[in-house]
């Protein structure tokens, strides 16, 4: 398969958190993560709120030295960047897209500003060369140009807004795009399409995804390898299809059961929700203990169970 494109060896992330008051607390956002993703291809990491996924995705855009643990991207550690143009490099081949559209835009721009000026600054183009390429970027996340080109970030939906966040990681040559909760803050209704063109763009652009999202259902509509993460820990991972279809751990299988209607809080109004509230935070309980060795269940498919004695052997 050779060298991965990205591969995050046995990270640790600790927050230490110095109250005015109080004792000085210590957050384990990311726990011994060791993940990697092939060039062309998509990793999920899923999670509820908290359980440390954008941890992740700050410590590959090296927003943060980690407290353990190594990120190789194209076989080099990026702690090991010592020139501004390697910095520069790296910062260009790996790009965020928030879960809000407005986040990185310039309300003071036009898209075609935003559009205009990576490719400038990064393909060197100008003149009647540089009006085409913006025009095909344009067309790749599929907005028409006539439409959005002088338009303001205010003007567009947000849809349309995340479509051109894509168009700029496109113009600066991203290989690799870290999209966290791309899709959340949109209309349920366009968010597949929007999952739609990141899978475009993975399949005929060769950019990688390391998606981001608490939606375990439909993670695998772009992502051929899915992570499921809990209190700073991997508890499960594998080709999304088998994590759906079968699988291992009971957190796993609390997020798979949320699935059907995310929007209905448990109400503890009667027996069986509570029931299933009790058995929720029974799961969580479990999954917040240090996790031990990993099993492999089926080929490519792993769990990790709650640390035991044996693990230790
Ligand atoms: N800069 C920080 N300082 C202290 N704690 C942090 C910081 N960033 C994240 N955390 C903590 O780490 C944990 C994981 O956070 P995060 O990665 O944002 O989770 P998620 O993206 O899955 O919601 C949380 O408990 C959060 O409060
Ligand atoms: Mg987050």
């Amino acid at each position: 398969m050779g060298t991965p494109l990205l591969e995050i060896e046995n990270a640790s992330k600790i927050f230490h958190l110095k109250p005015m008051f109080g004792a000085t607390k210590e957050v384990v956002a990311m726990r011994n993560i060791s993940l990697s993703i092939q060039k062309g291809k998509a990793l999920a990491i899923v999670g509820e709120s908290g359980s440390g996924k954008s941890t992740i995705g700050r410590a590959v855009t090296r927003l943060f030295r980690l407290s353990e643990g190594s990120i190789r991207f194209k076989g080099n550690d990026i702690s090991a960047f010592k020139s501004r143009a390697e910095k520069l490099d790296y910062a260009r081949s790996v790009q965020m897209v928030f879960q809000d559209p407005f986040a990185a835009l310039n309300p003071a721009h036009t898209i075609r500003h935003h559009i205009e000026r990576p490719l400038r600054l990064h393909s060197g183009l100008s003149g009647a060369a540089l009006v085409d390429a913006v025009r095909q970027v344009l067309a790749d996340v599929e907005l028409d140009s006539d439409v959005a080109l002088d338009k303001y970030p205010h003007e567009l939906s947000g849809g349309q807004r995340q479509r051109v966040n894509l168009a700029r990681a496109i113009a600066v040559g991203a290989d690799l795009i870290v999209a966290d909760e791309p899709t959340s803050m949109l209309d349920v209704s366009i968010r597949k399409s929007v999952l739609g063109l990141m899978e475009r763009m993975k399949t005929q652009r060769g950019i990688t995804f390391l998606y981001i999202t608490h939606d375990i259902a439909t993670a695998h509509y772009l992502a051929e390898e899915t992570a499921v993460m809990f209190a700073g820990q991997v508890v499960e991972w594998g080709p999304s299809q088998m994590i759906v279809s079968n699988p291992q751990h009971p957190y796993t299988k609390v997020l798979l059961d949320a699935v059907p209607n995310p929007c209905v809080r448990l109400t503890h109004a009667d027996a069986e929700s509570r029931e299933f509230a009790q058995g929720v935070e029974a799961v969580r309980e479990l999954a917040r203990k240090p996790a031990g060795l990993p099993v492999e269940v089926e080929p490519g498919h792993f769990v990790r169970h709650r640390f035991e004695k044996r693990d230790a052997a």
